[in-house]
C-alpha cells in the first residue's frame, strides 16, 4: 500500500463518451473471503476486484497461516484450512473495517478468536455491539481487553437474534457463524442489501441451510461442515455502478455501464432519473446521458433498497451542478458528511444544517483546488467535483480510492477524462 504517496492529478472535463465496466462487488469479494475459513478445503472466488481493502484480506488470511493466490485475472484461490492461529492481526484488522466480518468464521471454526477494535474509513464512530450481542446469544463467552476483544465458544448454538439496528456486515457474520453452529438460528431485523443473498447463495451451494437472506428474517440451520464444489463469480458492485451513473448524469454522452446489476439499483436510479438523468436500462447494462439541466432532489440515505449512503458524496457533487436547492440527509454513518468543506473551497454552496444534513444551492461553478480525501467515497465524490470543475485539481490520499475502485484513473481516462496518477 503507498498510503498518502500518490495522488490524482485531474483537469476540467471534457464531455466524457464510452463504455465501462463494473468489477465485482467489493463488499460481497470480502466476505466470501471471510467465508473461506468455514471451509476444509480450498475455495475458488472469480471477478474479485483488484482493490486494497482484499490485498488486505489476503494479508489477514496469511498472517493466520492461510494461503491467497493470484490464480487468474481477478481469481483467487483461498486456502484457509491452513490456518493455525486465532489471532486477527491487530493492524491489518484496525486499518479495516470489515475485519469483524471474519471473527464469525473464525468462531463458527476454531474455539476461540481475538481481535481490535475494528477501524476502517472514518465516517463515524462504528461500535460493534450488535455483533457481541449476536455471539453472546450463540453462546460465546466475551472478554473485552484494553486492546481488543476475545471470543471463546467450544460449540455455537442456534439461537434467536433480534438486531435492534440493522447492521449489513453483523447480519453477514452472524449468519456465517450460524452456518456451523448446532441447531437453528433466526436472525430478525436483518439487513436487504444484495451482497447478504448472494453469500448465503455461495453458502448453501457449498452445503449450508440458510433460507430468508434479503429478507428481514434468516433461518440457519446449522450443518457439521461446508463442502466447496464450484468456482465462485462475485456479484457486480452496485456501488461502482452506481459512482459511474452519476459521473454519466453530470458529463455523459451515452455513457455505457457494461456488467452491471440494475434491479440492484431501483431507487436510486429513479433518484438519477428525477435529477433529469436520460436513461436506458438493460439487463446487465445502464446507457447514461447528462441533460441540458440538472434539477434539484432531497435525498435521504436508507437502508437497501433505500438511497446507499456509499452513493450520498458523489451524489452531493451531482447536486452542485443541479439548479435550485437539495437538501441531504446522511441517516447511515453521522461522520460521512466530512467532505463539504473542500467542495465549498471549489467553489460549491453547501450549508450543514446539523451533523447529518446540509443544503446544497446550485448550479455553481467549481474550480479546481487541492484536496485530501477523507474516504473512499468521498474521495471518489472529490474526482467527480474535480472533472467538472474549471482548471486543475489536486487530490491526495488515492490509496482510500483504491480501497474500492479498481485503477479507476485507467478506466475514466477511457471515457475521454483527463486524470492521471501521479507520485508526490
Ligand atoms: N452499528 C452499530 N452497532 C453495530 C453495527 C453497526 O451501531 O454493532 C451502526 C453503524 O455505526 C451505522 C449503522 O449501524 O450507523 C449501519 O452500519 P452497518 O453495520 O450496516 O455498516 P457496515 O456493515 O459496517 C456496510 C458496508 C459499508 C456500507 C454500510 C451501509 C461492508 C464491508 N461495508 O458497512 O460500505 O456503507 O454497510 O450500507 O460491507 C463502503 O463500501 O464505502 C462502505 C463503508
Amino acid at each position: 500500500m503507498d498510503e498518502g504517496k500518490e495522488m490524482f492529478l485531474i483537469k476540467e472535463g471534457n464531455e466524457l463518451r464510452g463504455e465501462i465496466e463494473v468489477y465485482g462487488a467489493k463488499n460481497a469479494a470480502l466476505k466470501i473471503f471471510a467465508a473461506s475459513i468455514l471451509f476444509n478445503e480450498p475455495i475458488i472466488v472469480k471477478n474479485v476486484p483488484e482493490i486494497e481493502d482484499i490485498a488486505r484480506c489476503k494479508e489477514l488470511l496469511e498472517f493466520m497461516g492461510g494461503r491467497v493466490q493470484n490464480t487468474g485475472k481477478r481469481e483467487y484461490k483461498i486456502s484457509s484450512n491452513l490456518i493455525n492461529s486465532s489471532i486477527l492481526e491487530p493492524k491489518i484488522s484496525k486499518s479495516m473495517r470489515s475485519s469483524i466480518v471474519f471473527t464469525g468464521p473464525m468462531l463458527a471454526k476454531f474455539d476461540k478468536v481475538e481481535f481490535p477494535h475494528p477501524g476502517g474509513c472514518v465516517i463515524g464512530e462504528r461500535p460493534i455491539d450488535v455483533f457481541l450481542e449476536g455471539f453472546e446469544k450463540l453462546g460465546a463467552k466475551i472478554t473485552i481487553q484494553q486492546n481488543g476483544y476475545i471470543l471463546e465458544a467450544k460449540k455455537l448454538r442456534g439461537a434467536k437474534i433480534i438486531f435492534k439496528k440493522i447492521s449489513v456486515t453483523a447480519t453477514e457474520t452472524l449468519m456465517m457463524a450460524a452456518a456451523l453452529a448446532e441447531g437453528k438460528t433466526i436472525l430478525y431485523n436483518s439487513a436487504l442489501e444484495p451482497e447478504i443473498p448472494a453469500l448465503a447463495d455461495f453458502l448453501n451451494s457449498c452445503g449450508a441451510k440458510i433460507k430468508g437472506a434479503g429478507t428481514y428474517k434468516i433461518e440457519i440451520t446449522g450443518v457439521k461442515n461446508l463442502k466447496f464444489k464450484n468456482p465462485y463469480v462475485i456479484i457486480p458492485d452496485r456501488i461502482e455502478a452506481g459512482s459511474f451513473a452519476i459521473l454519466a448524469a453530470i458529463l455523459g454522452k451515452e455513457i455505457k455501464i457494461t456488467r452491471c446489476e440494475p434491479n440492484h439499483l431501483l431507487v436510486f436510479l429513479e433518484y438519477l432519473k428525477y435529477v433529469g438523468a436520460e436513461i436506458e436500462k438493460g439487463k446487465n447494462f445502464l446507457k447514461i446521458s447528462s441533460p441540458k439541466k440538472l434539477k434539484s432532489i432531497d435525498v435521504k440515505t436508507r437502508e437497501y433498497p433505500g438511497f446507499p449512503t456509499d452513493l450520498q458524496a458523489p451524489f452531493v457533487a451531482l447536486l452542485t451542478q443541479a439548479e435550485g436547492k437539495s437538501i441531504v440527509t446522511e441517516t447511515i454513518f453521522e461522520g460521512r458528511l466530512n467532505y463539504i468543506e473542500d467542495l465549498n473551497r471549489m467553489g460549491a454552496k453547501i450549508m450543514p444544517c446539523d451533523p447529518r444534513r446540509i443544503i446544497i444551492e446550485g448550479k455553481t461553478d467549481l474550480r479546481g483546488k487541492e484536496m485530501e480525501s477523507p474516504d473512499l467515497r468521498a474521495g471518489l465524490a472529490f474526482v467527480l467535483a474535480a472533472l467538472c470543475a474549471k482548471g486543475e485539481s489536486i487530490i491526495h490520499g488515492v490509496y482510500k480510492i483504491d480501497r474500492g475502485y479498481e485503477k479507476i484513473e485507467k478506466r475514466l481516462q477511457k471515457l475521454g477524462a483527463d486524470i492521471e496518477r501521479i507520485k508526490s
